[in-house]
Formats: structure tokens, C-alpha cells, sequence
């Protein structure tokens, strides 16, 4: 059993979606305590962006290039190819996605090895696994009257389904910026989500 752990905020060991993220790896190996882990930390912008190579590459017939950043992609698909079940934690920016989580994104959505394009549109080439996605953000998203969009679930939800990841788990640390008991409250709702899936895993 392989883990892949990818964890996305700038604040690194410190982020709120890393310390939920981390949760959720740690409950998963005390379910299989032999699991391997594999971890990425992408949130001090190590990952670079895609370069020139790589975006021709997306529109040509085939690949021009292993070299540059179409290397480090390949690198990234393997780690995800071979991963049984993926963790993700990231912080929600600007009602979306960071940068750091798109880039790994970009890496790893990458035509003719994670998905075609045909007459009929895009199909996935990766095998469905469970997907966990571990948000963090300051203010509240997720109930009716809500002061922001959410464009981080449907946005996750729909480009992870164009390389066959549709088994996803969103769990959440909503309203960091309220404070301290709002956030004690926003870990004890996640503690109990987590709970509560981990049930359904085992069923
Ligand atoms: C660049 C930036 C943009 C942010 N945009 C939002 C936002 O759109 N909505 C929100 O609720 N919080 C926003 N926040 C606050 C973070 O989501 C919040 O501090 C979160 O708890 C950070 O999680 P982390 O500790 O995992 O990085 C933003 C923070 C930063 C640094």
C-alpha cells in the first residue's frame, strides 16, 4: 500500500491543511501499518512552473521533449501512478487553489499520460483510488449565506476527474481567522468528519 501525501501550504509543518493532512495519513497507517508514505512538500514554491517544452508538448502529436520540466512531471506521475490512496492538504487562496498546488496540478494533468483527447473530449488514462483533500481557510465556504465563493471543491473535483480521480474526500478547517475557539470548534467538525469517513472506509 503506497501513500502519496501531498501538502501545499507556504506555512509548510506549520499549515492547518498540512496538520489535517497529516491526520489523515497518520489514521490511514494505523490502518495499514506497513503502508509506505511518500511526501511532497510544494508549499515553498520548490515546484517549478511548466516551461516552454512542456506547454508545445500539450498541443503537439507527441512528446518534444523529456528535458526540463517535462522530466520533473514524469517524475510526479509515476509518484501518483503508483499511489493507492492520495492526501492532500491545501490552504485555500483567493477562493481557490495556491499556485503551489496548481503547479503540481499542471505537472500531473499531462495529455497521452494521465489523459487523451478524442473526437468525443478528454478520457482519463489513471486507475480511480481514494483521494482525500484536507482545506484549510479563514473564513467559512461550505454552508448557504456565506460571505465567499467556493471555487477550490468544484474546481479540484472536475480537473481531478479528467485523469480518472473521481473518489474524492473533502474535509475542512473552516474560519482560522475567528479565532482561537472558533478554531478549536473547526478542528473538533474535522476530527469528527475524519471519523466518521474512516467508518465508512473500513465498511
Ligand atoms: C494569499 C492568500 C489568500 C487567501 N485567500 C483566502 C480566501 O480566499 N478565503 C479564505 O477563507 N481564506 C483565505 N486565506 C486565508 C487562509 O486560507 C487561511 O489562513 C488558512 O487557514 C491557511 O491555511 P494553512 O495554514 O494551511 O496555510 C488566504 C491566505 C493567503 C495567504
Amino acid at each position: 500500500m503506497n501513500i502519496l501525501h501531498v501538502s501545499s501550504s507556504p506555512r509548510g509543518r506549520a499549515a492547518e491543511s498540512h496538520r489535517l493532512s497529516r491526520k489523515i495519513v497518520d489514521a490511514l497507517l494505523e490502518r495499514h501499518p506497513s503502508a509506505n508514505v511518500s511526501t511532497r512538500m510544494i508549499g515553498d514554491g520548490s515546484l517549478s512552473h511548466v516551461d516552454e517544452n512542456y506547454a508545445i508538448s500539450q498541443h503537439a502529436t507527441e512528446d518534444v521533449s523529456q528535458e526540463g520540466t517535462a522530466a520533473t512531471s514524469a517524475e510526479l506521475i509515476r509518484e501518483l501512478e503508483a499511489a493507492d490512496i492520495v492526501v492532500i492538504g491545501t490552504p485555500m487562496h483567493n477562493f481557490t487553489a495556491p499556485s503551489t498546488l496548481k503547479a503540481w496540478i499542471d505537472h500531473v494533468v499531462r495529455v497521452r499520460w494521465t489523459f487523451d483527447v478524442g473526437r468525443h473530449g478528454k478520457t482519463p488514462l489513471l486507475r480511480d483510488r481514494p483521494v482525500f483533500v484536507a482545506v484549510s481557510s479563514g473564513g467559512r465556504f461550505s454552508e448557504d449565506g456565506t460571505r465567499q465563493p467556493d471555487f477550490l471543491t468544484p474546481y479540484l473535483k472536475a480537473v481531478f476527474a479528467i485523469i480518472g480521480l473521481r473518489d474524492l474526500t473533502f474535509l475542512s478547517v473552516q474560519g482560522t481567522a475567528f479565532g482561537q475557539e472558533a478554531l478549536t470548534a473547526a478542528r473538533d467538525d474535522a476530527d469528527r468528519t475524519l471519523q466518521n469517513c474512516l467508518q465508512r472506509l473500513v465498511r
